[in-house]
This record gives structure tokens, C-alpha cells and sequence, in this order.
């Protein structure tokens, strides 16, 4: 496995690496939800690559950009296991030199959920994706579900500006009590924990309901928020029943519906959703 910090560097390793090559853009801490995408990768393509850079422009001035947690000891030895080829680990210099002043606006798909709460987030997020798929040119680019929106603002940044990576997307892998892995997961305390279950547990709750017969999108987002606030641990930046492709909410489910959600438990902040 070649860890690689420059760009040119990667350029010369790519000429060099067999194709098809697929690429997991991670920000590090890696969990078995990276590595599912990541075993998922080594297994459709001659060559597999992993990004790791934490990515200062995608976090708010108020945001955990600082103390966002890394171990490139223990991410290493996890791709070494899973059989990775290439690792792509740039410093933020490498990425963002002195004089850097291009970023990518994204468009609607970008504006709301997580758009609304993290002012700029999308813009930075894009803004890197299209400088790893552009430095890296997989043929496969690989990303979870457990961050939807993000999904959306990659496919439509890739169609858009025709960056020629097939964009696959990967189911969200969750702990055996159903929480979504997340790298921010170690920030909660065991009572924290606990009180997180409900977010999957509203979920469930969603796709009970609607099983049930109920296609009323408020009272689906009543309930759901009735259970989450049980916990006086819980505060709720939004939940949200929107159409699956461009996001506008619902009032009434009568088409593919992303149910997500952003709650604070304590002050760490997390996301989830399905799709029904
Ligand atoms: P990060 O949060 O490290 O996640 C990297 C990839 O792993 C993303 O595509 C994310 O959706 C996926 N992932 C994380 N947890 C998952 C889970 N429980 N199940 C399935 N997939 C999961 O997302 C980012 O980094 C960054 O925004 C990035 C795309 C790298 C740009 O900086």
C-alpha cells in the first residue's frame, strides 16, 4: 500500500495503478461504515484508493473542524487489512495552497437540511469532491447513504460539471442497537448514547406509520418528534419528509420520500434518515 501526500505524487502513482480504479473519499477515524465502502471498492475494481483529509472548509467557524478526531495509525493499518492500494493523504496546504480562491456553489440540492443549518457546508464539501475526483479520476467514486444529501450534491456536482466518475452509493451501516456509525459517535457519553438511540428509533417509527397506511408527512413528523424529545438530552435542528430526488418537503407521501434528521444530543451533533 502507497501512502501518498502530494498531488503530484498521485498523479505518477495513477499513471502507473491498473484501471478500473475506485476511490472512497473519507475524512479519517475510519469505522466499519468507511471500510464497508472500502471492502466494497477493493472487490469492483482493479485498483483501490482511499482519501484521507479532514476538510477545513466544509466545517462551520463553530464547528468541531479542531478537534474532529483522527488516528492515521490505526485508519492505515485498517486499509492495509482491507487490501487498499492507494492512500491519499495531502496535508491542508496540499490541497488549499496559499493564493487558493475557487470554490464550487452548489446549487438548490444544497440549500436545505443540512444546507440551512451548516451555513456553507455544502460548498466546501463539493468544493474538495470535485478537487479529489479531478486529482484522483477514479472510474468508481464511493459514498454512504447515511449522508443523503451529501449524495445528491455529489451526483448533481459530478453530472454538472462532467467530472466522469460513476457515483455509487452505499447503504448506512449500523451498530447492532441500530445507531448509524458515525466518527463523531466517540463524542457521546453512555447516557448521551443511550438517548441517540432515538434517532433511528424515530426513523422506525416513520416506517411503521407509513406502513400502517398513514401518508400524512406532519403528523409522521409530529410523532417523530414527540419520541425524540422524550429525552431531555435531545434538541432537534430539523426533521424533515421531503421528496428523494430534489428534496422539497411533503405534506402528503405520494412518492419516494428521504425521511431525515439532525439532533443534537448534548453537543454533539448527528444525522440520520431512510428512505421510503
Ligand atoms: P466522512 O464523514 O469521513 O465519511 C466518508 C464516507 O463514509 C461518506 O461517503 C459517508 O457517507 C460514509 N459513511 C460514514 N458513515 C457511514 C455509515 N454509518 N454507513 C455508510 N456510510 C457511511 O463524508 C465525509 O467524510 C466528507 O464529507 C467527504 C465526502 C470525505 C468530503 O470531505
Amino acid at each position: 500500500m502507497q501512502v501518498i501526500e502530494s498531488v503530484a505524487a498521485f498523479r505518477q502513482a495513477y499513471a502507473e495503478a491498473e484501471k478500473p480504479l475506485g476511490l472512497v473519499p473519507t475524512m479519517g477515524f475510519l469505522h466499519e461504515g468507511h471500510m464497508t465502502l472500502v471492502r466494497r471498492a477493493r472487490a469492483e475494481n482493479a485498483t483501490a484508493a482511499v482519501s484521507i483529509f479532514v476538510n477545513p472548509t466544509q466545517f462551520g467557524p463553530s464547528e468541531d473542524f479542531a478537534t474532529y478526531p483522527r488516528d492515521m495509525d490505526s485508519d492505515l493499518a485498517k486499509l492495509r487489512e482491507a487490501g487498499v492500494d492507494l492512500v491519499l493523504a495531502p496535508p491542508v496546504e496540499e490541497v488549499y495552497p496559499p493564493g487558493f480562491d475557487t470554490y464550487i456553489d452548489v446549487g438548490r440540492i444544497g440549500e436545505r437540511l443540512e444546507g440551512e443549518h451548516r451555513a456553507g457546508h455544502f460548498r466546501g464539501v463539493a468544493t474538495v469532491v470535485c478537487k479529489l475526483l479531478t486529482i484522483v479520476r477514479p472510474n468508481r467514486a464511493y459514498f454512504g447513504q447515511k449522508d443523503a444529501q451529501q449524495c445528491l450534491v455529489v451526483k448533481r456536482l459530478n453530472d454538472d460539471l462532467n467530472l466522469g466518475s460513476e457515483i455509487v452509493i452505499c447503504p448506512t451501516v449500523r451498530d447492532t442497537d441500530g445507531l448509524a456509525l458515525s466518527s463523531r459517535n466517540v463524542y457521546l457519553s453512555a447516557v448521551e448514547r443511550e438517548a441517540a438511540l432515538s434517532l433511528y428509533g424515530s426513523l422506525n417509527l416513520a416506517q411503521d406509520l407509513h406502513s400502517r397506511g398513514e401518508t400524512d408527512a406532519s403528523s409522521i413528523r409530529q410523532r417523530m418528534r414527540r419520541l425524540i424529545t422524550e429525552s431531555p438530552l435531545a434538541s432537534i435542528d430539523y426533521i424533515s419528509i421531503a421528496d428523494a430526488d430534489n428534496l422539497t418537503e411533503l405534506d402528503i407521501i405520494d412518492r419516494p420520500a428521504l425521511i431525515s434528521l439532525a439532533v443534537r444530543i448534548g453537543k454533539t451533533r448527528l444525522i440520520d434518515n431512510v428512505i421510503i
